[in-house]
């Protein structure tokens, strides 16, 4: 299971005393990021091996990549 993310933030992020004990997302998919808002749990039937994309939405599409 792996999926493309487009991520648009051009600068790191700086955390902040009050950010401590907040989970970072690790996933790509919260409307939160850095910071986990639970979005992780859409991936929960990502299969191995698949690739996926998602909308703006979270909703997931399998695709593939083609060699050119
Ligand atoms: S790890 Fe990405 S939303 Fe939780």
């Amino acid at each position: 299971m792996s999926r493309i993310v487009i991520e648009k933030d051009t600068k790191p992020y700086k955390p902040k005393p009050e950010d401590e004990g907040d989970s970072l997302c690790m996933c790509g998919l919260s409307k939160e990021r850095p910071f986990c808002d639970g979005s992780h749990h859409k991936i929960k039937d990502e299969k191995e091996g698949k690739l996926y994309q998602y909308d703006k939405d979270g909703n997931a599409k399998e695709i593939t990549i083609e060699d050119n």
